[in-house]
């Protein structure tokens, strides 16, 4: 069990023995801020503005990777293997480094429409461009980047969704951004708070959603969209969010996620009788740790999908580390890197270590009779790559020319969704490597 403890310490100094931090009476705020703060109605979406297609459908993309220079100024040695081709199960895509990559993104703040404006870095006047020229370089394989005009030819006649909460909708622009640089997606439905939505590539036939479900099992959530609580969230510890499982029968693939929001207060019932709860102080309650929680939801989360007759492909992403420095969300904590940490520069703070080795297990054993079973449950281990992209977020940019009346404004950051373009977008190359050619966890 975890207990919250409190602590100053910075958790990028390059020493991991320093990182004895756990933010973990903020973490639960954080959240609730820097999610809540990016649920907006800006979310817009146009579908008549021409964009530039590709001419050659099928080298495009790859000439992209083809006309990178043979030798790059890498720190590394591992671009000798980069010729290879992957083999399924003997890479693990998740390991790698972060290259140098001129090419860039495959499309900017002009060229795509669906950047939510709190991402949308470029249009908000972030003044370097550096964090748009890396991309992930597994060791020991080669990672093609994403092909969308390929992407689209799988996808024909199928459904797709994302769920989860703010990071799954960052996520889903990403791959939006991508695609729409083939085909422009219609969006044909929109949940209130504009936080689901489901959109159609009608010459492909292809359908794409957003599922909001921050907790991915039953939660009763009392905020306002400024994140503001007026009671504690009420977790239902053994009852799957009917939004998601309800669609489930509908898709072809899901890419599932959750996490960050089990840092917050919230009373934890079972049986509908109250068990405990996790940050509750001057309740008589058990202290359970959100460690609890999140584990009970991800063997329920787990239970469904591999015993569920309905054989959709599964992903299960994990957890996103953010970046706040000298501060936290709410105490000045910023993000002002521009290049990549290397492997060894960072460390991960103790509560996304937590998370993440909760993930790894349960996913183990959920998969363990995997095979016999014809379980298509697979791990989008994103963590660790996105811990060594302090320079992907938004910062200060996450409002619109921060600094235009004021060079000294103090504004809130944030330090935990990713820009658009970024490096978010190399989550969707793994996703097609993984659909193509099988990757590690086949
Ligand atoms: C895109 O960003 C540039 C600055 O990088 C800005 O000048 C331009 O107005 C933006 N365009 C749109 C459509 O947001
Ligand atoms: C290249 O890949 C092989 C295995 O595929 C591995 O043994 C070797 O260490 C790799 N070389 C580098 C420089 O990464
Ligand atoms: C898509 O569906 C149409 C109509 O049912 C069918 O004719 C076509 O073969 C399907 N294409 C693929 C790739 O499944
Ligand atoms: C589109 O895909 C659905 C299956 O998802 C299929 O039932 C339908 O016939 C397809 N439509 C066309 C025009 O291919
Ligand atoms: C706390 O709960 C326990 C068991 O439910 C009960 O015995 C005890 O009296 C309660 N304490 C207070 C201060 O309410």
């Amino acid at each position: 069990m975890v207990k919250e403890m409190r602590s100053v310490v910075n958790p990028f100094s390059p020493l991991k023995h320093n990182n004895v931090i756990i933010k973990f009476a903020v973490s639960f705020l954080l959240v609730g801020l820097a999610f809540h703060l990016l649920v907006s109605d800006s979310f817009t979406f146009s579908s008549v503005v021409e964009t530039p297609v590709p001419a050659n459908e099928e080298t495009e993309p790859e000439s992209l990777v083809a006309s990178l220079p043979a030798e790059e100024p890498l720190s590394n040695d591992f671009a000798a293997n980069e010729s290879q081709t992957s083999q399924p199960g003997k890479c693990d895509l998740f390991v790698g480094d972060w290259i140098p990559d001129p090419s860039g993104p495959f499309y900017t703040n002009q060229s795509c429409l669906q950047i939510e404006g709190h991402q949308n870095c470029m249009k908000n006047g972030r003044p370097d461009s550096g964090y748009l020229h890396w991309r992930w370089n597994p060791r020991g394989c080669s990672l093609p980047r994403f092909n969308p005009k390929k992407f689209f030819r799988l996808m024909r006649n199928k459904s797709w969704a994302f769920i989860g909460d703010s990071i799954s909708r960052n996520h889903v622009q990403s791959l939006l951004c991508t695609l729409s640089q083939v085909e422009q997606a219609v969006e044909v439905y929109h949940d209130e708070e504009y936080r689901s939505k489901i959109w159609r590539f009608p010459s492909h036939n292809f359908t794409l959603s957003v599922i909001w479900t921050p907790f991915l099992i039953k939660a009763d959530i009392f905020e306002d969209m400024n994140g503001v609580s007026s009671s504690e969230i009420q977790l239902h510890l053994d009852k799957l969010d009917k939004k998601w499982t309800d669609q489930y029968r509908n898709l072809d693939y899901a890419i599932i996620a959750g996490g960050k929001w089990f840092l917050k207060t919230a009373i934890y019932h079972e049986n509908n009788v109250v068990t405990g709860c996790h940050y509750c102080p001057g309740q008589n309650l058990t202290e359970l740790g959100f460690d609890y929680a999140y584990r009970k939801a991800l063997q329920l989360i787990f239970y469904f999908i591999t015993n569920s007759d309905h054989k959709a492909l599964a992903f299960f992403r994990t957890t996103t580390p953010d970046h706040f420095e000298n501060g936290e969300w709410f105490s000045g904590g910023t993000c002002n890197r521009k290049v990549p940490f290397k492997e060894d520069e960072v460390g991960m703070i103790d509560v996304d270590t937590i998370m993440h080795n909760i993930e790894l297990e349960e996913f183990e054993k959920a998969t363990a009779l995997g095979p016999e079973k014809g379980v298509a449950l697979k791990l989008l281990d994103t963590t660790r790559l996105s811990l060594l992209r302090p320079d992907g977020h938004p910062g200060p940019y996450r409002q619109f020319q921060p600094f235009a009346e004021d060079k000294n404004a103090q504004v809130q950051n944030d330090c935990l969704h990713w820009c658009l373009p970024g490096p978010i977008d190399s989550w969707n190359d793994l996703v097609m490597e993984m659909i193509v050619n099988g990757g590690i966890y086949q």
